[in-house]
């Protein structure tokens, strides 16, 4: 199913008609067990996703389900507590539907973050990565099906997706910060299984440094309609093989806990300064 423009205005509509004329800058969707940045949002105003017309409610664990408006470093956020999933059973359209209400709301930034599986055997868990690219070309797009001009054209360019300016923005706070942050390409898988061993060679062999579930839908879904993209990964475990140990959603949640200062600290910086 396609959802209409006409739909999506609809879900923009029922949030303006909560935020008494508030009009959000930036978009941040937050992966697993990161949510908390949500918490430190001033001023806010929640808005529970069940209560928006044609909304999808996010299943995942640690996800709340909710999106938060306010002040965050002095820029006017909308916090996606919770992010849809594939592996939830939605469709690629539902999965990145929220995308193109906040860009109707007037965020022109996504800052998008996601737990992630560390490909490379020469970095570690625990380390925070600065997405450069994506790689998602085994599964459908979150654009088929019929074009919505009023976001962007069929056959979008997808050569920057993650704003070279944005990256230098992250490069500079990390620097100031003495955080380290690597540099790659996130892989997307769909998942709900972890990866194989064997997927995650080939993943690796394929140019991937990091792989997930999730952000690669909702980022060519900004890109189409004209939004920066600023992306982290938290390279919350050693991807599949690399370790003889089997993977577990509790390593993820764990990581996020642990790395949840550095993480919240190069975040808010990058957000002072976009
Ligand atoms: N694979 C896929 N998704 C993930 C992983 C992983 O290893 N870690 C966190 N999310």
């Amino acid at each position: 199913m396609n959802f209409s423009f006409k739909q999506y205005e609809e879900s923009a509509e029922y949030i303006k008609s909560k935020l008494k004329g508030f009009v959000p800058q930036i978009a941040m969707i937050l992966g697993s067990g990161l949510g908390y940045l949500g918490d430190e949002v001033e001023n806010a105003v929640f808005v529970d996703y069940s209560d928006i017309p044609h909304f999808k409610t996010s299943t995942a664990p640690g996800h709340k389900g909710r999106l938060v408006f306010g002040l965050l470093e002095g820029k006017n956020v909308a916090v996606m507590q919770g992010r849809m999933h594939h592996y939830e059973g939605y469709s690629y359209e539902e999965t990145a539907y929220a995308v193109r209400v906040l860009r109707l709301l007037g965020c022109e930034t996504l800052v998008i973050t996601n737990a992630a599986g560390c490909v490379r055997t020469d970095w570690k868990a625990g380390d925070l990565m600065l997405i450069t690219d994506h790689i998602k070309m085994f599964s459908e797009s979150p654009l088929r099906g019929e074009n919505l001009p009023e976001f962007g054209v069929r056959f979008p360019d997808a050569s920057k997706l993650y704003t070279p300016e944005l990256r230098d923005v992250a490069r500079s706070c990390a620097a100031e910060l003495g955080t380290e942050l690597r540099e790659g390409v996130y892989f997307y898988c769909y998942g709900p299984q972890y990866e194989t061993p064997a997927e995650i060679r080939a993943a690796r062999v394929l140019g991937g440094d990091a792989v997930g579930m999730s952000t690669a839908p909702e980022v060519i879904v900004a890109g189409h309609c004209g939004m920066k993209v600023l992306g982290f990964s938290l390279l919350s475990n050693m991807a599949a093989g690399i370790l003889d140990q089997p993977l577990s959603e509790q390593e993820v949640l764990d990581a996020g806990v642990a790395a949840k200062d550095k993480f919240s600290r190069l975040v808010r910086s990058c957000l002072g300064k976009i």
